[in-house]
């Protein structure tokens, strides 16, 4: 069954463990993103693990070899489940980072930043994109072949990517807003449902939970929403 895994976009560990403390044992899966982990490191990590939650460090890794199999190889230690590296690092980066990771911790290929654009990305790469989603399904298979267990994706996505790769492997999705939620600065959205029926095995969910007035009630909205999908789907 899907799970949602609630981002700690904030500036302090004072601000994240308040929210942490707030979402009670409804909340069990949490992302630590740069700015909280440059701000309060693996500090932060280990309390989340000490008060029994599962952590995702979205770190985006993309260096050398050798240095992102360091920082896989010491997340790992951290007890971190699941941990980003960018997919367009290539195979010997993709490879050194599977083989650093422990048991305990997977692997997901960020493969396109939704924020590029495809003229974006034709600067960067210099050839010419036809289709920003063939792209993302050849890193998505570079991942895959490289033996990574996810990628991070759009809920838009989802179906599409499942069909590229096997079950088992992790489909992840931030960009969800739950039926009349604000939308913010995201633009192409799924609400939960529609994310668990695109095959969606996470579900990133922010500011909907974190910024809502009762974000407990708003957490167990979503999960509510997620098990009915979960019941319809076969
Ligand atoms: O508040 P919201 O639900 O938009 O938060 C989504 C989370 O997922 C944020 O931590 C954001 O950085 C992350 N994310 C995203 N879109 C991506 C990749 C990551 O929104 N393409």
């Amino acid at each position: 069954m899907a799970e949602v895994i609630v981002p700690l976009d904030f500036a302090s560990s004072d601000e994240a463990f308040s929210m942490v403390d707030r979402l009670g044992d409804a909340g069990t899966f949490y992302k630590v993103g740069l700015e909280l982990y440059t701000r309060a490191g693996p500090a932060v990590v280990s309390a989340l693990a000490t008060r029994g939650k599962r952590v995702f460090l979205d770190l985006k890794l993309h260096d050398i070899p050798n240095t992102v199999a360091g920082g896989v190889r010491a997340a790992s230690e951290l007890g971190v489940e699941l941990l980003t590296v960018h997919s367009s690092g290539g195979t010997a980066m993709l490879e050194a980072a599977r083989d650093a990771a422990g048991p305990g911790t997977k692997l997901l290929g960020v493969t396109v930043l939704t924020s590029l654009s495809a003229s974006e990305i034709e600067a960067v790469w210099g050839r010419e994109i036809l289709s920003i989603r063939d792209e993302v399904g050849r890193l998505t298979e570079l991942s895959a072949d490289a033996g990574l267990d996810g990628v991070v994706a759009s809920a838009l996505e989802a179906s599409w990517i499942r069909r590229l790769v096997s079950d088992d492997f992790l489909v992840v999705t931030p960009g969800i807003r739950p039926a009349g939620a604000d939308v913010g600065d995201q633009n192409r959205i799924a609400t939960p449902a529609e994310a668990v029926r695109a095959g969606a095995d996470y579900l990133v969910i922010g500011r909907p939970i974190t910024q809502a007035e009762d974000p407990r009630q708003a957490l167990e909205a979503v999960l509510a929403e997620i098990r009915g999908a979960n019941e319809e789907t076969p």
